[in-house]
Order: structure tokens, then sequence, then C-alpha cells
């Protein structure tokens, strides 16, 4: 009855196909999970995700050549989230990033315009496709020291140099919930004709209630990345792609999407696609309410806590700021003492019960969403009360108004700090440096014999022979072929120290780098 209410068309196929209990002579192997009959309680989770874990069969459609369901649910999902088409993706947004890619740069060589601190599916687009990438340094908010997008004026110039470049690919918000209108770079983009492709897998939400940000696609952008897993409510790797415009060639994206995905898509997380855009219609902004409520009694309540402080966008000052939208659901703190390290306060936040999305040296990032609620809220600013108390030193008791003081040194120290983020933070104002040549990717490796390894004190100077990607966020901060600066090689190992997570590298606690060798 329930159920009745909602459209939700592959939702309800597959709770039809679970109600049937056909005989199953088709695959998946585990026959709806009564391979593990004998072998699993009624407690055993896997076994119950087993019962709708269906196939491609009469009635569930093809995701590769959608004609029934799984058409009808991309309709209503393209009309929920106001684009044109919409593709489900079971491989997250790096299977959206990479097809978006791989189908604007169709010939070894292409170029595209890369705005630098993206997540490394992009790159890894970018090897995939052999495209030439032209890097676009992001514009940094000097309050947090965090990176945003790339100017107008950048990607304006760039286009101006590249006419040949075939679109423009940046992430929006970024990891921290940072962001600013799109719309310039999108006005930008279809002046020299060329799409604007936007990450926003951290956006989903976006445009879904009137208090949260603009989503990429109401300002314009042709191609739209967004994970529905992060801060909706589908499965982990339901994500979508949303297309609209005249300017991406759709025939050839689909024909991408179906070389990335599985020919064997999982039918829990197409169905919670679903799921997630059929509650949206059918509840509308009152769906996010209660977790928008939790997200405002959070910055009320840090109000009172002075130890703690919140990002949070600077005044309007007239100019055109890199940081002007900031995504409720994404809480982004500190120590105002400046004594806790964002990795330190992790910690302290974990040993309290509440588990946060990330930190880097300086910032916590708490992800809220259509979950969270006023029990939450109220746990979390418990937590930061008895974490401030137990960090107030003796002398301290009655010392918070000098906590700001502090602060404000620390706020004077910055310039330090900015460079400390696990972020790509290397803001470049000069737009002569803030674009970089074309940088050729590939898929060829470097052989062992081009390769040594060295310590990364060692490394000013050298051509980085490996990609370095702290996680999160996952955006690289070396890749290979890139030369590695002095700023780089400090923060490398400011990173070290600080226990920061790396992918990428061969060694990952980052004592030593692999560098292409010196012609002698
Ligand atoms: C900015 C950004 N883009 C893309 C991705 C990849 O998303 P997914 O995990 O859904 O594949 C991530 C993952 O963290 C991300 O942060």
């Amino acid at each position: 009855m329930f159920e009745e209410m909602h459209n939700a068309p592959l939702h309800e196929a597959l709770r039809e196909y679970k109600k049937r209990k056909d005989t199953s002579f088709h695959v998946p192997g585990h026959k709806d999970g009564q391979a593990w009959q004998g072998y699993s309680d009624d407690e055993d989770v896997l076994a119950q995700v087993m019962g709708i874990d269906a196939t491609e069969i009469t009635g569930t459609d093809d995701l590769h050549h959608p004609q029934g369901v799984i058409r009808e649910a991309q309709r209503l999902a393209a009309i929920q989230f106001g684009a044109e088409e919409t593709y489900f993706l079971v491989g997250g947004s790096t299977a959206g990033n990479l097809a978006l890619i791989l189908s604007v740069c169709t010939t070894p060589g292409d170029v595209l315009l890369v705005q630098r601190n993206v997540h490394k599916s992009v790159i890894h687009g970018l090897m995939l496709a052999g495209a030439h990438a032209v890097f676009l340094a992001p514009q940094q908010d000097p309050g947090s020291g965090l990176s945003t997008l790339p100017s107008a004026a950048t990607v304006g110039e760039a286009l101006r140099r590249h006419p040949g470049a075939k679109g423009v690919l940046v992430t929006h918000p970024n990891y921290y919930g940072m962001g600013a209108s799109l719309r310039p770079l999108a006005d930008i983009c279809h002046a020299y004709g060329v799409p604007l492709l936007v990450d926003e897998a951290h956006g989903a939400h976006f445009g879904q209630h009137p208090a949260l940000p603009e989503s990429a696609l109401a300002a314009g952008a042709d191609g739209v990345v967004q994970s529905t897993h992060k801060m909706l409510t589908a499965l982990t790797m339901g994500a979508m792609l949303h297309v609209q415009g005249g300017l991406l060639d759709r025939t050839l994206l689909k024909q991408r999407l179906a070389m990335l995905q599985s020919s064997s898509p999982s039918y829990p997380i197409m169905a919670s696609l679903d799921r997630s855009r059929s509650l949206l219609e059918a509840y509308g902004p009152a769906l996010l309410e209660k977790g928008l409520t939790a997200a405002r009694e959070i910055r009320e309540g840090l109000k009172q806590l002075s130890r703690f402080a919140v990002v949070e966008p600077p005044g309007a000052s007239g100019e055109p700021a890199a940081y002007t939208i900031q995504d409720p659901w994404k809480l982004v703190i500190y120590d105002a003492a400046g004594d806790l390290s964002g990795y330190d306060l992790q910690e302290r936040l974990e040993a309290e019960g509440c588990v946060p999305e990330m930190s880097d040296d300086r910032y916590v990032v708490l992800a809220l969403g259509p979950g969270t609620t006023s029990r939450h809220a109220r746990h979390l600013l418990t937590a930061l009360q008895r974490i401030a108390e137990v960090e107030m030193k003796p002398g301290d008791k009655a010392a918070t108004s000098t906590l700001s003081a502090n602060f404000s040194e620390s706020v004077q120290a910055s310039d330090v700090l900015s460079r400390q983020i696990s972020t790509w933070n290397n803001e470049e104002e000069d737009l002569q440096f803030a674009i970089s040549e074309p940088v050729a990717f590939g898929l060829t490796p470097v052989s062992s014999e081009e390769i040594e390894t060295i310590p990364v004190e060692q490394s000013t100077g050298r051509l980085a022979a490996e990609m370095v990607i702290p996680y999160p966020p996952g955006i690289p901060l070396v890749y290979g072929g890139e030369r590695i600066t002095e700023a780089l090689a400090e923060r490398l190992i400011e990173l070290r120290n600080s226990g920061a997570k790396c992918q990428g590298a061969a060694d990952s606690q980052l004592y030593t780098i692999q560098v292409l060798k010196e012609e002698s």
C-alpha cells in the first residue's frame, strides 16, 4: 500500500521479482540466495540481499539497452534532477567521470581543460583517453585556505589559448561542500561552443530544497555526475550521469558507459537509485527538512562552544569570490585554539562514537544527510563539549576568551596552514601560472629501468614517476610526469609527519618517492 503511493518502477519490479519466487534457471549462481540455505541463519544480511539480487530477465529490463522499467526509472530521474537524459551508474561517480571524458576526448592527444584539484577518477579518465590535460588552478578561499573552482577569468583565458579544447571539467562542490556559482563557467564554455562537465559527486542533493545550493544542471552544465549514494539515499556505488543540450554525443556516451559498466549491473543498486528519486518526488523538500534542521541545530550549538569553529563563506565583498556557497550538510569544523589537528579531532570524535567523513591537518568534515536527526546533532554537540573539557589544560579553565586570541595568531600563520591541507591548494592568481601547458596522459607504464626511488627530502626538481593521492579526499597531489617543486616536496613531508593516508605511492608512508632517472 505504502509502495503504491510512489512511482518507482524499477524498485517495484524488484519487489515483484522477490514475491514471485519463480524457479531460477539463470544466473546468478546463488539462485536468489538458495545456494546459501543450510549455511546461513535468519540474521545473515547477505543472504537477505541475495533475495533481490536479480539479473536481466523478462520484466527486469537491461541497463545497456533499456526499454522497460529501467528506461522509465531513468526518465523519471531526469525529470527530478532537471536533466534531458539520465543514466544510472552502478560503478559510482567514478564510472560517470570516465565515461564523460572518454566521450569528449575521442582521439589520443585531444585537449581537455581540467581543474587541477580533481578526484583520481578524472586523472584515470585522462589516462584511458590518452588525453592532454591543460590544468586550471583553482581559486583559494583566503579564510580557510581551501580551494574551490578555477575563476571565470582562468577558464576564459584557457579557452582562448586552446581553441581546439574538447571541453572543461570542474569539481563542484569540493569535498568540504564549498563552491561558487557555476553559471559564469557555463556561459564561457557555451560562448566557445564546448561542454561544461561537472563532477558533482558531492552535490546529488543540490537543487532539491530551497535551502540547498543550485544544481550544476540548473547553472547550465552539459554533463553532470552525481554520487546519489554520497549525499542522498542510494546504496553505495549508486550514482547518476545527467546530460542536457546538444554539446555531448549521447550515442557515444552510452557506448562508453556500456564499455565501462558491468554487463551484469547490480539490481539492488539500480533499484535504490529509483527509490531515492521516488522519495524525493513523493515528499519533495520535506524529505530533506529533518536533516537540514539538524544542520542548523549543530551550527547554532557550535556558537556556544567557543573551542570549535565552523568554516563558512565570507560575507559579500562585491568581488566575484572563490567561496560563496556552502553545503549545509557538510560541516567543516576545526579547533579554534589550534591545538588539535583535524586528524586529532577526528580521533577524539570517534572515541565519542561520532564518525566523521574525513579530516586533514586542520579540519574535520562531517557529512550530514536526509537521515541525520536532532538526536544526532545533540550527540555531536555533547561529544564536542566533552572533547573541549578534556582538552582544556588546568591553567586554561577561565581562559576560553583567550582561545580566540590564540586563533587570531594561528590565522596569521594560515599561510603555512593552507599549504598543509591535503587537498590541492596551489593557488595561482597570475593567469600565466594558473593555466598549465598541455600534459600528456596515457597508459604506457614507465619501465622500471627508467625509475629510481629517492628520499622525498631529495625530490625537489625531479619528475615524479608515480601518483601520490592523499585519501580522502582522493585528489592526487602529484601525478606521474609532474615536476616536484620545493613546496610540493614540503607538503609531502608534512603529510607524512601528520600521518595522512596515501594511495598510489609505492611507499605509502611517504619516506621515499619514485622519480624518473635523470639523463646522465
Ligand atoms: C569529487 C569526487 N568525484 C568522484 C568521486 C568518485 O565517486 P564514487 O565513489 O561514487 O565512485 C569521489 C569520491 O570520493 C569524489 O570525492
